[in-house]
């Protein structure tokens, strides 16, 4: 099969494009033809040796899949060799085959196609897990949301807005912030070119807002939380701009406010019956026309680094996927 392969850590153009052998499944795990496999900032990390987890040389990144069941471990029951699925995996989806635990799997909704699948798990996952048990948004809370065009960013625009809040969505130009509006974003803030704290307080009568969703980090972090209001809760997503950034803790002190850390991957393992109610209530979301993933752009397998390349270099809005049917 042919698949993307990192054999050193590096930018995506020393990646390889090669034929490799086929994975087997053990008995909790099942394999899939690929059709479809969305780029998510993590996969331009763990290429590079700054993510979390480091895999063993040669791997394939690529997490977030929709195919076809094709072989099943033998302690398998709710999954059977056809079936079209959704499934996540911290790595291996840039491959014409990949292995996914079988508790990692979901039946894909009927009229969802395989495109629009690959582009929804850890986006959508992300955002509801965080906005729903980490923040526990309510109904007429406000929220500010960082990067607010991004992969996960426009996701919690879209779910902020289904859970009643009023959104107010923060990137860095003109043409990203106007699909945040086409989203449902109440307020826009260019953060290179307007004070994000000031602009923050403004729009808010000076309270300040209830929850910051924050997948950037860097200056804007502390900016942000300095315009929290009274028991604010800023939820720490992740640190697409590269800079892990230090908060004095006395403002949380001043604020009554907390600072919330979120990693979705480690909830579905540590609580997999929770997350699997969000799961199915997002897609329940999904085949209602309630929530729409936008693909930016589609790229073949063969030209995966193009598509991680682009991701580094900021210029996507919404989500990039791998098709390989193309
Ligand atoms: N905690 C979790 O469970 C979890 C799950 C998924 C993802 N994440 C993290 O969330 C972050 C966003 O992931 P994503 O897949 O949504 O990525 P993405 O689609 O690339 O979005 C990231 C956004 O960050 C902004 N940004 C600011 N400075 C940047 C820089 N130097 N380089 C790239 N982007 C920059 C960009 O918006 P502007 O141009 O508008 O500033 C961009 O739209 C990553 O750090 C990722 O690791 C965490």
């Amino acid at each position: 099969m042919k698949a993307i392969v990192c054999e050193k850590f590096g930018m995506p153009d020393e990646l390889l494009y090669v034929d490799v052998l086929s994975p087997k499944p053990n008995k909790y795990e099942v394999l899939i033809s690929v059709k479809a496999c969305s780029v998510n900032f993590p996969d331009t990390l763990i290429i590079q040796g700054k993510y979390q987890l480091r895999p063993e040389f040669p791997f394939s990144p690529g997490s977030d899949v929709a195919g076809i069941v094709e072989q099943i471990g033998e302690s398998i029951s709710h999954i059977k060799v056809g079936d079209q699925v959704v499934g996540f995996s911290p790595f291996g989806g840039f491959a014409e085959k990949a292995i996914i635990k079988a508790s990692d799997c979901f039946p894909k909704p009927k009229g969802m196609s395989m495109v629009n699948a690959s582009a929804f798990l850890l986006a959508y996952g992300t955002s509801y897990h965080a906005l729903k048990d980490r923040a526990k948004l309510k109904k007429g809370e406000t929220i500010l949301i960082l990067g607010a065009s991004g992969g996960v960013g426009l996701t919690a625009v879209e779910l902020s807005k289904l859970m009643g809040a009023k959104v107010i969505a923060a990137a860095s130009t003109e043409e990203k912030l106007d699909l945040c509006k086409e989203y449902g974003a109440d307020e826009v803030i260019n953060y290179t070119t307007e004070n994000l704290k000031n602009r923050v307080k403004e729009l808010t009568n000076g309270k300040g807002v209830d929850v910051i969703y924050d997948p950037v980090g860097g200056q804007f972090t502390e900016l942000a939380f300095r315009a929290i209001a009274w028991k604010g809760r800023h939820l720490i997503i992740g640190f697409a701009n590269g800079e892990i950034p230090k908060i004095p803790v006395n403002l949380t002190l001043l604020k009554g406010a907390s600072i919330v850390g979120v990693f979705w991957g480690a909830f579905a393992q540590m609580e997999p019956k929770k997350s699997l109610e969000n799961i199915h209530q997002l897609l329940t979301w999904f085949s209602k026309g309630e929530l729409k993933p936008h693909i930016d752009r589609i790229y073949s397998l063969k030209n995966t680094s193009k598509a991680l390349e682009d991701m580094i270099q900021r210029k996507v809005k919404g989500k990039i996927v791998i098709d390989m049917e193309i």
